[in-house]
């Protein structure tokens, strides 16, 4: 380009983009204006204008996202990520979190390129910013939509006053593999629960207005099947059928989607022979064409280069061309788009109008972001110290930990706690600080915790408490266990603190046997063994195989990773203060062998139903039940509920109608308490096979001691719908059940006939 043509360039990219960037502060914009403003025609508009005045360079640094080394998951591949935002070689950055230093980048992409373009930054606000909520399979043990919502948006709050415009979550996949240990980031196994709560955290995380400072932009994934690993081993490939892959697999993304999320996150695996990050089928006949997102689809971290190892590129530039052609519109941390798209496009394997089209999605986001109107609107030190931790976000972290555990077990009620009782506190987790947070807690800082020990001294006083770790979370050194034994057979119950360390779940963390390490198994042998109530409180990123431990046991709580303010959450519930309300959203087997296990599984052709006798030639295992340990759904309170038969509107519901189903729940116990009211159905004969159970709805019921409460339920024709044998989604006349109750396996049921 000649220097005449660059300064009269320049000049026109100045003059345009500060037509762009009005209104200036945001804030002073009125109403009408600003929604004017980020009207999607006229983002259109101004999107295509930037991208007319941009060169080919300039288009494809807006592809590019690079680490800024703060907080990395995989190799650096860019250490000079500030010369390349200088050069409009980079657009986007992520891991880089303070209004400072965020702030320190954006003026360079303002000051010093030509286009000035502002700098989209990304992080992995997965559950929380600095206030660290419950692991997100714990919030989806609550059930409890609107909370999950509003941890989201509290989550928002703090990143988005810390300089973030783009989260990395909410994790839409389905696992049914608990040795995978990103099962820690998802909502567990179920399509139905998932996908409410993937819309739930979109809406959280976006709120009603993107271009708010207190909202960000939210990033489904990891699209598509990533939670279906074999073996259940980090990035492993995934192999299923399309029915099921619709069927179960896609529901929550497409929930995501469907809530308005403006970004898509690629997944690792690949999936029938193709890795999602060269997947056509994926990115764009299902995403963009069947759904119409109309966002933008960034790559998991390297996942364009990894296409090389994984065997369908020869190289990394093959590799990007076949991204690209996907529909695959940024490269997060690879370097390859940077690298080759200019080849590529003169050697004509990547055409024009896909660079284009990928630059126009990113613009877009940045566009209905705000930031184009004010680049420097999130940096705010005066906000990020008034929302960080403030008294709002510390309640709810409280509150959403509260209503994430999940009482597994309660014999004799040994829980709640009775005031006055001396408690031994034994186990390698409580006085741990550091594990509370769990994986992936962003900024969180884990000093700031109380541990168990801590928030339980201040709940039933010091003197009560008789602590001892017993043994570390792994190995062999039986030597604490004489004075954990002491302890026990001082007290009057013991409380022992058990489970994972916070790096045993999330990424590059699947585990091959999912049970208790053997030591902490043989403490609890030892503890068992003196005669005292043993109450274990579980912490762990996902099921566990609990078969040797649960007789040794007389009450079982499981506290995830339950955040900042969760060891007083835990203190709360072991106490009384709130009675435990948490569901299973996925199933713990009796032991490792068992997985995959999960609820909604299918009859078979010789199914075994226990009957007492011999049955040989039988779906079963030899020495093991067929049976999980706790089932999907389960979670036992304080109080007791008792469920009437379900009641429909009508037996026969023709094609298109809606069906009405209620059932009364009564509070036959002695403490006031929440439930959550469960409704499946089974479809009785397919076209194809179908699942023995499938959730269709739940409620959250709150109910006063001996109080009833009618709960009801709409099921509509898309609740009876599935990939028939052609493929089409529909339903199919026929006969059903109807089951409503307080977990998968605790069910009264009904039945009606769905009649054309
Ligand atoms: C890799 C993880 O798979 C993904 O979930 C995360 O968002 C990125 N790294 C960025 O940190």
């Amino acid at each position: 380009m000649t220097q005449k043509l660059t300064m009269l360039l320049t000049a026109g990219a100045v003059l345009f983009l500060s037509s762009c960037q009005q209104p200036v502060n945001n804030k002073v914009a009125k109403k009408d204006e600003a929604s004017k403003y980020f009207d999607e025609p006229v983002i259109t508009h101004k999107v295509d204008s930037v991208l007319s005045m941009m060169t080919l360079d300039e288009k494809i640094g807006q592809l590019t996202l690079y680490s800024s080394g703060w907080d990395k998951t995989g190799p650096s591949m860019n250490e000079n990520y500030i010369n390349d935002i200088k050069a409009g070689k980079c657009g986007n950055i992520f891991n880089a979190f303070s209004p400072d230093y965020n702030r320190k980048l954006q003026k360079i992409a303002m000051e010093q390129t030509r286009m000035k373009i502002p700098l989209l930054f990304g992080y992995d606000v997965i559950h929380g910013q600095k206030t660290i909520f419950p692991i997100p399979l714990g919030e989806a043990a609550s059930w409890d939509l609107k909370s999950i919502q509003k941890t989201a948006s509290a989550a928002a709050a703090e990143a988005a006053a810390a300089g973030i415009q783009w989260t990395y979550a909410p994790m839409c996949d389905i696992a049914r593999d608990p040795r995978w240990g990103r099962v820690s980031e998802g909502a567990g196994e179920d399509p139905y629960l998932g996908s409410k709560i993937a819309a739930a955290r979109v809406h959280g995380f976006q709120g009603t207005d993107l271009a708010s400072d207190t909202t960000v932009v939210a990033c489904v994934k990891h699209f598509a099947a990533y939670g279906a690993p074999e073996a259940g081993r980090d990035y492993n490939t995934v192999d299923m059928s399309e029915r099921k892959l619709r069927d179960v697999y896609l529901p929550p993304y497409k929930a995501a989607v469907d809530a308005g999320a403006g970004t898509v996150m690629t997944s690792f695996n690949d999936l029938n022979g193709v890795p999602a990050t060269a997947n056509h089928f994926l990115m764009t006949d299902i995403l963009r064409k069947e759904w119409g997102f109309n966002g933008f689809v960034v790559t998991d971290y390297t996942a364009i280069n990894e296409l090389v190892p994984h065997g369908i590129a020869k190289n990394e530039k093959d590799a990007a061309a076949l991204a690209m052609n996907a529909g695959v519109d940024m490269d997060m941390q690879g370097g390859t788009y940077s690298k080759y798209l200019k080849e590529l496009l003169k050697e004509g394997r990547v055409t024009q109008q896909e660079i284009d089209n990928a630059v126009r999605r990113v613009l877009r986001i940045k566009f209905r972001l705000g930031l184009f109107a004010d680049p420097y609107k999130y940096f705010s030190n005066k906000r990020e110290k008034k929302l960080t931790y403030s008294k709002y976000h510390m309640s709810l972290a409280r509150q959403m930990a509260r209503e994430s555990m999940v009482l597994l077990k309660n014999d004799k009620e040994t829980l709640p706690l009775k005031k006055g009782q001396r408690i031994a506190l034994i186990g390698p987790l409580a006085n741990s600080q550091r594990d509370l947070l769990g994986s992936w807690h962003a900024a969180g800082d884990w000093k700031i915790n109380k541990t168990v020990k801590e928030a339980m001294e201040d709940q039933f006083g010091r003197q009560n408490i008789r602590y001892a770790k017993g043994c570390e979370l792994r190995g062999d050194n039986r030597s604490g266990f004489a004075a954990a034994v002491s302890a026990a057979r001082h007290s009057d119950v013991v409380v022992m603190v058990l489970g994972e360390s916070a790096e045993w779940s999330g990424e590059a963390a699947s585990r091959a046997h999912i049970n208790l390490p053997h030591i902490q198994s043989e403490l609890l042998e030892a503890i068992h063994k003196t005669g005292k109530p043993v109450v274990v409180v579980l912490m762990s990123g996902r099921p566990l195989a609990l078969d040797k431990e649960v007789p040794m046991t007389d009450a079982m709580l499981e506290a995830w990773f339950p955040g900042t303010e969760g060891a007083p959450a835990l203190a709360d519930v072991l106490s009384g203060k709130y009675n435990p309300s948490g569901k299973l959203p996925m199933t713990f087997p009796r032991i490792t062998g068992q997985i995959p296990i999960y609820y909604s599984a299918k009859n078979t052709g010789r199914p075994y139903t226990k009957t007492g006798k011999e049955q040989k030639y039988r779906s079963r295992y030899l020495f093991t039940p067929n049976t999980p340990e706790f089932a999907f759904g389960h979670g036992l309170s304080y109080t007791t509920f008792s469920y009437s038969a379900p009641k429909l509107s009508t037996t026969k519901l023709e094609m298109g109608d809606t069906l009405h189903v209620s059932a009364t729940i009564t509070n036959t116990g002695n403490y006031d308490g929440t439930e959550v009211a469960q409704l499946y159905i089974r479809d009785m004969v397919g076209s194809v096979t179908r699942p023995v159970k499938e959730l269709k709805g739940f409620r959250r019921i709150f109910l006063k001691k001996g109080e009833s409460k009618t709960v009801h339920f709409d099921l509509t024709m898309n609740d009876l719908s599935f990939h028939r044998k052609d493929m089409t989604w529909g339903t199919e006349p026929g006969d059903f059940k109807v089951f409503v109750g307080g977990a998968s396996d605790d069910v009264k049921e009904t039945a009606f006939t769905l009649v054309k």
